[in-house]
Order: structure tokens, then sequence, then C-alpha cells
């Protein structure tokens, strides 16, 4: 039998060693992810920026800290209680977007992650994520809110925290204001599925 503990170890360990694209020459550190490996919730974001890649952690800078606002106060989700990784695990110079080679050079630890993890719901941050997990070229501002399939886990997109820092306005149907109707429907989502998941632990 896998054990899953060690499985994560080597897992990150090949993270950290990670030569398969070009991100490895100017990376400081990979930034794997972070959080609850228990949660049956997963968020994902693009890649790490200029704090994460010095600390090796993701969501720390602004961004990460309007992310854990949204969390915590628009949506009462401890951000402790969710796990939070980047579908690319090393900063792309400048804070491009990653290339669609980086992406897929990637991919096969964020797919690792998932297995390993076993969430109910993956939460994708803007285009980047919400694109490779789903594989479409839908925008994001027309998947955003809306539940998806994928591989039998609820896919959720929302608005990348950095799009909400250019986009400050909290005025009705702003992208913040949506967002954070966005993360209200997720934590209802979470409440049931605790719920059923109680239900079923009691049967
Ligand atoms: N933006 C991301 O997509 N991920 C991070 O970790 C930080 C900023």
């Amino acid at each position: 039998m896998i054990d899953i503990n060690t499985a994560w170890d080597e897992l990150k360990e090949r993270v950290a060693a990670c030569k398969k694209c070009g991100l490895c020459e100017t990376r400081n550190n990979t930034v794997f992810g972070d959080g609850n490996i228990n949660s049956r919730v997963v968020i994902i974001g693009e890649a790490p920026g200029e704090e994460e890649d010095a600390t090796g952690l993701p969501f720390v800078g602004k961004a990460g800290q309007l992310l854990t606002a949204i969390l915590e106060k628009g949506g009462s989700i401890p951000r402790k209680s969710v796990y939070i990784a980047n579908v690319v695990k090393c900063r792309p110079p400048d804070n491009r977007n990653p290339n669609l080679q980086e992406v897929s050079a990637c991919r096969e630890y964020l797919d690792a992650q998932l297995l390993l993890l076993r969430p109910m719901i993956v939460v994708t941050l803007g285009n980047v994520p919400t694109q490779a997990i789903l594989r479409t070229s839908t925008g994001i501002t027309s998947l955003r809110g809306r539940w998806f399939d994928w591989r039998g886990v609820k896919v959720f997109p929302m608005f990348h925290p950095s799009y909400l820092l250019r986009n400050d306005s909290r005025a009705k149907g702003s992208p913040k204001d949506l967002t954070y109707q966005d993360v209200k429907a997720l934590k209802k989502k979470i409440d049931e599925i605790e719920i059923i998941t109680r239900q079923n632990n009691k049967e």
C-alpha cells in the first residue's frame, strides 16, 4: 500500500529539485503549496510572485493577503482550513503569466498533489488554473461563480486576487462584489458537504 506521507514528501523533494523548464534558472525557491493537507478544499493559483519565490510559500504577498481577507471575512473560511497551491511551482520572471510549456511541464506535480489530497472542491483562481484544470479556452469572466465537474471533483472558478487588486471597486456587479458573492456560495457548498460527510460517517 502507498504510504501517503512518504509519497507527499517524495513529491515535495521532486518539485524542489525540478529542472523541467527554464524557470528553474531564475527561481530562488520552488513553491510547493501550504495549508491543511486533510482539507476537502484545495485552492489553486497561477504561479509564485516575488514574495512567494523569496519565502517558498504560496500567496504571502499582496494578492495573498487579499485572498486571505476574502476567504476569512467574506466567506468565514479560515485560510488555515484549506490547502493552497499553484499550477506552476516556480516564479516566472517579472511576474509574467506562465506559458503553455511551463504549465504543461509542471502539470504532473499538480495532478499528483490532487491525487494525494483527494479534495471534494477545487477553487481555481483566474484564467491559468481554470483553463488548465477544465481544459478550456473560455475566459474566467464567463466561468467564475459556476460549478464544474472534473474527475468527480467540484471545480469552482473565481477571479484571481491580483485582478481584484487592479479592480478595487466594490460597486454592485464589480469583480470584487462578484467575488464576495462567490466566496459565500463556496462556503455554502463546503457546509453542505460537511453535513453529508457527517451523516455518511454516522450510517
Ligand atoms: N499569485 C498566484 O497565483 N500565486 C501565488 O502564490 C501568489 C500570487
